[in-house]
């Protein structure tokens, strides 16, 4: 456990690098951890991301912030190898990771969370967890649910799972399957279950979309957790308060392209950051009806992915 003048100061570290930059797209930081240059991804004549160049700082909490199909999750598809972009490079620890596939990506120890939860609702709690040290070692799918087969890995990644499970308080869920969990507890299964590759960079996707206000508060800690134990954490959310509160630095983006950065006190009041939200065009929030639907097609897309690895 930390002490609180080491919470402090690590918070205050964290922010005191940010405190001289210029609020320009693409600024260099002072000690980044990853440097992207020039990704592209286009569908069709969509041109979905368009980043000349970003970094973000090592240690800091950073929001990537901007409207609805501003290319956020597309960005991340591309950083972590879950799809391919069109061109560009990044360097995440000085280490080029363009073309590097995701299970790689995640070795290296950049890590990702998906909008929609990818948590396994067929597997139990604990098994979602050991899977996501599995994927991450590119070990088959199914090999590394057949009891035994980690032998001298075996104890060594339960026991991390089952410490995680504690501290995101699902241990008592342990053997429970996925599906049965609440929006929010899958939420932070998918949070655990990131760490299990412990990683330097976590990166989230809408961590909180679809919570229940009573598990905010608890989500909210554990992102500022990750940077209490030197972790990097990068996150899209929609909401500002959130942003506010948890952040150090913000990146906007709109209709693909890095438009303004800034500190979360005064990003929204940037003209520029103005344009962008009344330029797009506002979706409604999701109802519940809807996130169900956008959970299942997950679901059925998950286990087209366990059938595909089954015929391996
Ligand atoms: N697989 C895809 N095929 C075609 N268009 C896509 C695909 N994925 C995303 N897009 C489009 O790319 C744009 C950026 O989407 P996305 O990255 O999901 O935005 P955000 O996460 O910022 O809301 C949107 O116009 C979206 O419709
Ligand atoms: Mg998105």
């Amino acid at each position: 456990m930390r002490d609180d003048t080491m919470t402090d100061s690590l918070k205050a570290k964290a922010q005191a690098a940010f405190k001289d930059l210029a609020r320009d797209p693409g600024v260099p930081k002072p000690d980044p951890i990853l440097v992207v240059d020039n990704v592209v991804r286009r569908f069709g004549g969509l041109t979905a991301v368009d980043v000349n160049h970003v970094e973000i700082q090592r240690g800091s909490i950073t929001a990537l912030i901007g409207p609805n199909g501003a290319g956020k999750t597309t960005f991340f598809n591309q950083l972590t190898g879950f799809d391919t972009a069109d061109s560009g490079t990044w360097r995440f620890n000085e280490r080029a990771m363009n073309g590097v596939p995701a299970h790689k990506v995640a070795r290296y120890g950049m890590v990702r969370t998906f909008q929609l939860t990818k948590a396994l609702s067929r597997l139990t709690v604990l098994e979602n967890m050991r899977l996501g040290a599995q994927k991450q070692r590119g070990e088959s799918f199914w090999r590394a649910l057949v009891p035994g087969f980690w032998r001298g890995q075996e104890e060594e990644i339960t026991e991390r799972a089952e410490e995680l499970l504690v501290r995101f308080k699902l241990d008592a869920k342990r053997d429970d399957f996925a599906g049965s969990l609440s929006g929010g507890q899958r939420k932070l299964l998918e949070m655990a279950r990131a760490l299990m590759v412990q990683p330097e960079l976590v990166m989230l996707d809408e961590p909180m979309a679809g919570v229940n206000p009573a598990l905010t508060q608890s989500l909210l800690g554990h992102v500022k957790d990750l940077r209490e134990q030197g972790m990097t954490v990068l996150f899209v959310e929609h909401d500002m308060d959130m942003v506010r509160d948890i952040s150090d630095w913000v990146i906007v983006m709109a209709q693909g392209a890095v438009i303004a950065e800034g500190p979360p006190s005064t990003i929204m009041s940037d003209e520029r950051v103005i344009d962008a939200y009344l330029g797009a065009h506002h979706d409604a929030p999701l109802s519940e009806g809807e996130l169900e639907a956008q959970l299942h097609e997950a679901e059925a897309e998950l286990e087209a992915e366990i059938e595909e690895e089954t015929q391996k």
